[in-house]
């Protein structure tokens, strides 16, 4: 855009009121007339007769107009609909200037855009200088943007007044842009220092990033289930561009049999550089051969703690064609909705002291200890709260505070009290741990959000599998605080465990570790509307007969592992 300081030229007097932007430029014109080739259209209707020859009357028409720079025109000028190519065509057609006693709103914004100066001047102004103009043989005006100050045909002075923004920006020859960009610097530093304090404001603008999956299949049935896993990610890849870096790395048995280590540190460099880690499971009668000091930390354990991932999701749904491969009533877990959270980081399994030591007369003592601080309690809590917002509200929390007062007792009040203080819209109710376990077989459909600490949560969850049909089909998501970039640590695992019973047999279920890759597609990734195309291809299999033996009917034969896989994959291409 050209800068606007001093501007000289023939002035043309229009004076009619109310000029809308349909006469400036026709609407028909519009369409196939790009900017800077507008000028023939500016006033058609007025300067050509329907013959398409030119209209001798109309101002613009005779020879000491036509080369104006200036418009002097009437009261409203511009008003009508709001198309910018009206500004288009008057300076196409040569106008740097328009005054008037006013103009329609976004045509006078419209104006300072464009490079035009538009100026409201008095009506009685604006009629004296019309009149100097017709008057004058030459209409020559200057209008001095810097003064704010013009100079009539007759050599009078005017003074006007712009919006202090707007005259530097002509002055400069800046649109809103270029003047936004003028503060390119403060911006900058603004939103550096915004994205420090705020980093979850930024998350979501961020091209996608190269998300670094690493898969761990582990024991038992680990390798079969995570193999179809690995084939939904690279479906993923390619038919969705999804953009990961995926990495796999042995654990468990498998480790110790290749490197004579269950971590070497390659695999733990891996685990804590990952942004999310797809398990498969732990535990195998062949622990029991390794050297006791070489497996005396679970790898798993170590890895919850030491990536601090205290938010353990286990969701639990009932899907109507699975009713009847639960040993519970169809009608008692029709429609069951449940998100249990546990506390992944605290309590009994992490506690000190611990141990097992020989007693004097030969006997042995073992001890393990519950222990929780408020701000390990508040954490989880406030995550139970937060999806329960998103849910229908309800948060019942879990524990044994009327035998373990201290730990039990902290458990309830910091839960309670964070409600009061925080959280007044959820209503939270208390239960015991023992009647919880007995409530999910009896009457599940009462619970929505569960919140217990790590051992109940632990029990409970597999006791909620039940309501799902099978422990099989059920994923879980475990988190780590967020980090200030907006990141945060996780691990997404089925929670079935390495069912050593059925380990090599190619007949595990590997829906449950692909519906906790939908979880990570929704957690780690951002990806809800991929999570939930997995999720309905994941019901759609099922839906159309594929069963595994686990979820299969009585007397039913069950499909492979990998024919599950196949089925998935097939509803992923499918389903739109
Ligand atoms: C679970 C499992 C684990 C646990 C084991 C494998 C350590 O049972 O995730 O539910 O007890 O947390
Ligand atoms: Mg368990």
């Amino acid at each position: 855009m050209g800068k606007f300081t001093l501007l000289s030229g023939a002035a043309a007097p229009l004076m009619r009121i109310n000029i809308d932007t349909e006469v400036v430029i026709p609407i028909n014109r519009l369409i196939s007339n790009k900017r800077g080739k507008l000028g023939p259209y500016c006033f058609e209707a007025w300067r050509y007769a329907s013959d398409g020859s030119e209209n001798p009357e109309f101002v613009l028409n005779k020879p000491r107009f036509r080369e104006a720079k200036i418009l002097v025109t009437g009261d409203n000028f511009g008003c009508g609909s709001s198309r910018e190519h009206a500004v288009w065509s008057l300076s196409d057609f040569g106008f740097r200037c328009i005054i008037a006693p006013s103009f329609g709103d976004i045509f006078y914004w419209n104006c300072f855009q464009n490079g035009v100066l538009p100026i409201r001047l008095p009506e009685d102004a604006v009629t004296e200088l019309a009149a100097e103009i017709e008057a004058s043989e030459q209409a020559l005006m200057t209008v001095d943007l810097q003064t704010q100050s013009i100079t009539t045909p007759a050599g009078r002075k005017v003074a006007f007044m712009t919006d202090p923004e707007r005259r530097s920006a002509l002055l400069e020859g800046l649109d809103d842009i270029g003047m936004t960009l003028k503060l390119d610097a403060q911006i900058r530093t603004y939103r550096s220092k915004d994205r420090e304090t705020r980093p979850w404001i930024y998350r979501r603008e961020e091209t996608p990033r190269v998300v670094r999956l690493l898969i761990l299949a582990g024991d038992g049935v680990g390798s079969e289930i995570l193999a179809e896993v690995r084939r939904v990610v690279e479906w993923f890849i390619a038919k969705r561009q999804l953009t990961v870096d995926l990495r796999e790395e042995l654990f468990g048995i498998s480790a110790w049999k290749a490197y004579g280590d269950l971590m070497r540190q390659k695999t733990w460099d891996e685990i804590v550089a990952a942004d999310a880690i797809l398990f498969g499971a732990t535990g195998s009668a062949e622990y029991n051969k390794i050297p006791a000091e070489a497996r005396n930390v679970d790898q798993l354990l170590r890895i919850r703690k030491e990536l601090d991932l205290f938010c353990n999701l286990r969701p639990v749904r009932t899907l109507p064609e699975l009713c009847g491969s639960s040993t519970l009533r169809p009608e008692v877990i029709e429609g069951c909705d449940i998100m249990l959270v546990r506390e992944l980081c605290g309590g009994i399994y992490f506690g000190k002291p611990r141990g097992r030591e020989t007693l004097a007369d030969g006997s042995e003592r073992a001890v393990n200890t519950c222990m929780y601080t408020t701000a390990e309690i508040e954490r989880i809590a406030r995550a139970a709260f937060e999806l329960a917002r998103a849910r229908s509200g309800r948060v019942c929390s879990v524990d044994k505070s009327n035998v373990l007062i201290e730990t039990g007792g902290l458990w309830r009040d910091t839960v309670q009290a964070l409600r009061d203080r925080h959280y007044p819209d959820i209503s939270l109710t208390h239960m015991y741990v023992d009647n919880c376990a007995m409530q999910l077989v009896r009457a599940p459909k009462q619970f929505d959000v569960l919140l217990a600490e790590n051992l109940f949560g632990d029990i409970l969850s597999d006791c909620a599998a039940m309501v799902a049909g099978s422990l099989g089909m059920l994923p879980s998501a475990s988190m780590g605080p967020i980090r200030p970039d907006g990141s945060r640590h996780a691990l997404y695992e089925p929670i079935h465990g390495s069912a050593p019973d059925i380990a090599g047999k190619g007949v595990a279920n590997p829906l449950g570790a692909i519906m906790s890759f939908a979880l990570c597609l929704r957690f780690s990734m951002g990806l809800a509307q991929e999570a939930d195309h997995l999720e309905r291809s994941v019901v759609a299999a099922i839906s159309h007969g594929a069963r595994t033996a686990d979820i299969a009917q009585l007397g039913e034969e069950g499909i492979s592992t990998k024919a599950m896989g196949d089925a998935v994959l097939a509803e992923l291409e499918q389903i739109q």
